[in-house]
């Protein structure tokens, strides 16, 4: 039986608790259209990604109507000044075929290059021109996000960023919770590395499930994250949606905190990402 995916909410957001992830996915309809098909309703691109047109099709072909879908997609840390930046969108809803996107994040920062205030009021306009409905940002830190926040003239509603069981992300996440803020956890499955995790296997097999599974349920049973898993293999784009059904106790949930470790950061390029928290 498919368990409903709860609504995450901010500002009058309402986020799908779980997404499916389209980096490296490339001409990706049928997998966008397999997955709306399997029940997301949430779907995370970018303009870096490639994947946009593929996403497009993918929307149109699974016969889900645009407006119960919610679309994300980002502007690249290339595009930040204020006529840069509409371009930029503009180019994604071509892209989508779409007229406007649920939630448009910048990808990264970049506020050497150029001023976050000019960033931030494009963000904003983009949405008072109606072309998202919501925005956020991905991949900065707190004193980023902070004067972001500063500078903004309508509300963020997530920050993006990497969260797994191998990365502590506990500042962040109190921060967020503590402004309102929805994350948005990225790479959720380590991009693989954690499959052979021994912990994560010992909880997979008491619990009947598997270790995708088990490290989804952790985050979303933390309250207030959204994973964007990726897959490019049917079965497990369905599996990945299925883990609204169980619990983890509270001491299985502390045995995958106790996970994290210094090198656990898989998205870290270097010259673009900021001084993490
Ligand atoms: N804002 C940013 O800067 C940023 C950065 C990175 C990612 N993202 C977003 O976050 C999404 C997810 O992150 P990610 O794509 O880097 O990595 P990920 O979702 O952590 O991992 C994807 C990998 O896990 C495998 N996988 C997925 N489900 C599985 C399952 N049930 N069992 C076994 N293997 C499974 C996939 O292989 P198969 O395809 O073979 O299933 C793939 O190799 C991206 O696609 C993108 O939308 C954003």
């Amino acid at each position: 039986m498919t368990h409903a995916i709860p609504l995450l909410s901010s500002h009058g957001c309402a986020m799908p608790q779980i997404g499916f992830g389209t980096s490296q996915l490339g001409d990706c309809g049928d997998l966008v259209a397999t997955a709306l098909k399997a029940g997301y309703r949430h779907i995370d691109t970018a303009w870096k990604y490639g994947s946009e047109k593929g996403v497009g099709t993918g929307i149109r072909v699974s016969g889900v109507p645009r407006g119960e879908i919610f679309l994300v997609t980002k502007v690249s840390h290339e595009y930040l000044r204020a006529d840069a930046f509409a371009k930029s969108v503009d180019e994604s809803l071509s892209n989508l075929q779409v007229d406007y996107v649920d939630l448009l994040h910048v990808h990264w920062p970049s506020p050497e290059k150029v001023p976050l205030a000019e960033t931030m009021t494009a963000l904003a306009r983009a949405k008072r021109d109606g072309l998202a409905r919501h925005i956020g940002v991905a991949n900065f830190n707190i004193a980023l996000l902070e004067e972001a926040q500063h500078h903004c003239p309508e509300p963020l509603v997530t920050l993006q960023g990497e969260y797994h069981p191998y990365l502590d992300q506990r500042k962040v996440l109190d921060y967020c919770q503590r402004k309102g803020l929805i994350f948005t956890a990225y790479c959720p499955l380590a991009r693989g590395r954690l499959f052979n995790d021994p912990v994560l296997n010992d909880i997979a097999k008491t619990r009947g499930k598997t270790v995708a599974q088990i490290v989804l349920r952790w985050l979303v049973q933390q309250g207030g994250i959204a994973p964007i898993p990726r897959s490019s293999n049917p079965a497990r784009i369905a599996e990945n949606l299925q883990v609204f059904d169980f619990e983890l106790s509270a001491a299985e949930m502390q045995r995958i905190h106790a996970l994290a470790r210094p090198d656990g950061r898989i998205a870290n390029p270097e010259g673009r990402a900021p001084a993490w928290d």
